[in-house]
């Protein structure tokens, strides 16, 4: 029997209310489903042109979120470059890797994620100078600012400033391929990221952007890479198709120079202005990670940028207002909607421990999310915990799992399968650390037995 936040007897009708875009399409309720990198596509270095095809362990992953009653499901992140990657395992869209196979496994990915009625959206992303060093030694970024940090054993390489033409040829028709091939594929939209410090975030942060050009400098000039890649999709898939374009985007970045509220103030203006269908905020970069409540007073509602996104919400109009990150009880989903700080709920960890979380609150039968013994502020233990999960949905498809979407996964609110976990976290650590003194790139994704497997 999981255990769950404790909480008061919820009513969470609010959230099962429609949400309508501004290009048209509606969501069947509040809940979005955000994008949690699966590392489950194939990657191999000695056959660069068949990376990032997904599997069928992706295609399972789906069946069960499909079913669990989301208003909208992001895909965890999708590089459109195949040497800039969040991770090796990424799934991948890049035209140098056009093959049937991978067309057909993104039909099957979209029609299993629509199954009750979600739109299926891609989530767009360029690992920039967060590329691991293992995958490539020069990646592009706003500037020459090298991360100087280790995530997980591994660095990341010094980082060459794009050129005015290769931020057209490199980035720009590299989104434009990858949004027009979910759109032929059946995806509902796109969601370009451009939070937490990936390629996007390298240019609109000022830490990173240290450009003289007009795309650096102000706000404005900052920004306007996402405003193109914006009007670039437009121009292929015009709003009367009803293409969704969202944008993750930081609603601060807690560096002394990082993105300000301010700053994301006037930007999401920009967005609003644009004609973006929604914007996700978030928070934080590998420098400075946010997941964690950092002052006292947001703890009891919960999600840890809302006072943020509260300054925020008044500049958007027609554009959605998606919050994610923290929300693990109705109350504190319900009360931040109501409070007007967002129309959304995004929702990350607590849905790979429940699939059909969204479900089962819409239907009443839980009022939270389950209550990991993992202390959720270690974020990256949380991370790996989370995505041993998301393996585990990977094994098997719906029907094989009887219906049942938890089938396998493991109960992390149990201290004996955490302790267990953390001694399987130590393990694949030291393997981490050899696979990285050899200079090799694998996934990170600990495969892990589910106690009720
Ligand atoms: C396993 C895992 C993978 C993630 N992958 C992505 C990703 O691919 N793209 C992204 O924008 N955020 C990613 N995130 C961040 C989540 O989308 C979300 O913003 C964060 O987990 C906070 O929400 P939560 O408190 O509900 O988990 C990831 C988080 C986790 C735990």
């Amino acid at each position: 029997m999981v255990r769950r936040f404790p909480t008061a007897a919820p009513e969470s009708s609010i959230l099962g209310e429609h949400l309508k875009f501004p290009s048209g399409k509606i969501a069947q309720n509040r809940f979005l489903k955000a994008a949690l990198t699966e590392m489950l596509s194939i990657f191999d270095p000695s056959t660069p042109g068949a990376n990032g095809v997904p599997t069928q362990e992706i295609i399972n992953v789906y069946d069960k979120w499909g079913n669990g009653q989301f208003g909208v499901i992001l895909t965890g992140n999708v590089q459109v470059s195949p040497v800039h990657l969040e991770a090796p395992g990424n799934a991948m869209i890049f035209k140098e890797g056009e093959t049937p196979a991978r067309r057909e496994a993104y039909k099957k990915w979209a029609n299993v994620t629509k199954q009750d009625g979600a739109l299926a959206v891609v989530q767009l992303s360029h690992g920039g100078r967060q590329t691991p060093i293992t995958v490539n030694k020069t990646p592009f970024s706003a500037s020459d600012v090298q991360l100087d940090k280790e995530v997980r054993f591994i660095g990341f390489g010094k980082p060459v400033p794009l050129t005015p033409e290769q931020i057209k040829t490199e980035v720009i028709e590299r989104f434009v391929y990858a949004a027009k091939y979910a759109y032929e594929t059946g995806f509902d939209g796109v969601q370009l990221h451009g939070a937490h410090g990936y390629l996007l975030a390298q240019f609109t942060s000022p830490t990173t952007n240290k450009r003289t050009d007009h795309y650096g400098g102000s706000v404005s000039n900052r920004q306007r890479i996402v405003l193109e890649i914006f009007d670039a999709i437009r121009k292929e898939i015009p709003a009367s198709t009803g293409f969704l374009i969202g944008l993750k985007t930081n609603s601060v970045e807690f560096q002394s120079e990082g993105t300000t509220v301010d700053d994301a103030i006037e930007m999401c203006r920009a967005y609003e202005n644009i004609g973006f269908d929604f914007v996700e905020l978030s928070g934080g970069t590998y420098e400075q990670l946010a997941f964690q409540h950092l002052k006292e007073s947001t703890k009891r509602r919960e999600a840890f940028f809302l006072e943020f996104a509260e300054k925020i919400r008044p500049v958007f109009k027609n554009t959605v207002v998606y919050l994610t990150g923290g929300f693990r009880t109705v109350n504190a989903m319900v009360e931040a909607i109501k409070s007007g700080a967002t129309q959304g709920i995004g929702l990350g960890r607590p849905i790979t421990a429940e699939p059909d979380l969204p479900k089962k609150i819409l239907q009443k039968l839980a009022p939270s999310a389950v209550f990991d013994a993992i202390d959720q502020s270690e974020f990256v233990l949380s991370l790996l915990a989370s995505n041993t999960q998301i393996e585990q949905m990977g094994r098997n498809s719906l029907k094989e799992a009887n219906n049942d979407v938890t089938y396998g996964l493991s109960d992390f609110s149990d201290e004996d399968t955490v302790k267990r976990f953390g001694k399987a976290v130590e393990e694949f650590a030291e393997l981490l650390k050899i696979q990285a003194s050899r200079g090799v790139a694998i996934p990170n994704v600990i495969t892990f037995e589910g106690v009720k497997a």
